[in-house]
């Protein structure tokens, strides 16, 4: 039989899917589950949504849409940007992919060839590094530990940018930490990467509303606006909008870079769907009122999960101030057993977790920190307390 390529043998299945399955494995046995794996908003886009979908069927054209993206919803995204201070795009420094993971992977096959450097903090979000070593290119990390926060310093930033990484990828509001940069944080990041213009800068931002305790969103952008030739800003109507399943990311910066990707899209996708490009817009420009109000409930769910893990001695969890996880340090856990389980790390940990309290969270090192657990609290609302609290019972039978 013939082989497949190379680059597949690099290639792994998420490992957040892979839990996500179990869990509902168990669930379909008739196990008790409570999930707290898979980072999916708990709520639908508003009805003005679903109406703009229906309307525009009566106007279908069947034809292929605009490799860059549907012109009504760039137009929207660029009005969007400006609530976020990022002002003066055009419709050619924007384009439009099957979400912000194709975005990503689309940006990371525009900029990088093999063997080129990416370079990002730790803990980050899964994909990085699988689309990096799918595409051959070389991963530097830099790693933010709980002491720091799982904030990147100025400093390590300066060193890891010595060695002109082509691409440095930033995510702010973090998944899987919740940790939000504040404005002078950024601004002190900013200062570093003028100093280095050799390197792309790609801001995964995608939950850039989702930011509570009014820390406010923040882009290297808004204090070092000379960044713009060489920075991209994604974001997506995934978790905002409560829209995962529809399939729409967008990237704004350099008009080369917007180029290169409509190029890709040309000749992988063509287009992202038209309806699903009308849902867009409706949502960027319809009533906000559901995102907003869906931020103020996270921020109260984020208090809830944080009172659960302070009371756990030994737990250690930097206070998330948006998106929609906490990411606790457990390793105090580690070479102690439960129900005469060792266990020796994380995956241990979540394995005993799930079994024992029928719990689902992502062991830490999915996402480059092994000492952590990630606690997605986008659970059904009745779910969140005995989830928090099995988990309270888990971490107090241990012995
Ligand atoms: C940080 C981050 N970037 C990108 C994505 C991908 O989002 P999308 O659904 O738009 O592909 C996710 C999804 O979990 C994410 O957490």
């Amino acid at each position: 039989m013939p082989k497949l390529a190379q680059r597949m043998s690099r290639a792994k299945p998420s490992t957040i899917m892979l839990i996500a399955d179990k869990a509902k494995k168990l669930k379909a046995e008739g196990r008790d589950i409570i999930s707290f794996s898979i980072g999916v908003p708990n709520f639908l886009p508003g009805p003005h949504v679903y109406q703009a979908v229906r309307d525009s069927l009566d106007k279908d054209s069947g034809q292929y849409g605009s490799n860059r993206g549907n012109a009504a919803l760039l137009d929207a995204f660029i009005e969007h940007m400006k609530g976020s201070g990022l002002e003066g795009y055009g419709h050619q420094n924007c384009a439009v992919a099957i979400g912000a993971k194709h975005m990503l992977y689309n940006l990371a096959e525009a900029l990088l060839d093999e063997g080129d450097e990416i370079a990002f903090p730790t803990p980050y979000w899964t994909s990085y590094v699988d689309i990096a070593e799918i595409l051959g290119a070389k991963v530097k990390l830099l790693p933010c530990p709980p002491e720091q926060r799982y904030k990147l310093s100025p400093q390590q930033l300066d060193e890891a940018l010595a060695s002109k990484p082509k691409m440095f990828l930033f995510n702010n509001p973090s998944n899987p930490t919740g940790m939000v940069y504040t404005k002078d944080e950024i601004a002190a990041l900013a200062d570093v990467l003028v100093k280095h213009p050799e390197t792309w800068i790609v801001t995964d931002d995608i939950y850039n509303r989702m930011v509570f305790d009014g820390v406010g969103y923040h882009n290297f952008l808004h204090s070092r606006p000379e960044l713009r030739d060489r920075l991209i800003f994604v974001d997506s109507l995934s978790k905002t909008y409560g829209m995962p399943g529809w399939r729409v990311g967008l990237m704004a910066g350099p008009e080369t870079v917007a180029n290169a990707v409509v190029t890709l899209n040309s000749n992988h996708i063509t287009n992202v769907p038209e309806i699903t490009s009308v849902a867009a817009l409706a949502a960027f420009s319809g009533p906000q009122d559901v995102p907003q109000a869906k931020c103020e409930e996270f921020a109260h769910r984020r208090d809830l999960v944080m009172d659960a893990l302070n009371a756990i001695d030994g737990v250690v969890c930097p206070r998330p101030q948006g998106a929609f996880y906490a990411f606790p340090d457990i390793s105090f856990a580690f070479g102690k057993s439960h129900d005469g389980k060792r266990i020796e790390n994380d995956l241990d940990l979540c394995a005993a977790l799930l079994e024992s309290k029928g719990v689902a969270c992502v062991p830490g090192s999915a996402f480059g920190e092994p000492r952590g657990l990630r606690i997605s609290y986008t659970c059904p609302a009745d779910q969140l307390e005995p989830g928090m609290q099995r988990i309270q019972d888990f971490f107090a039978e241990l012995t």
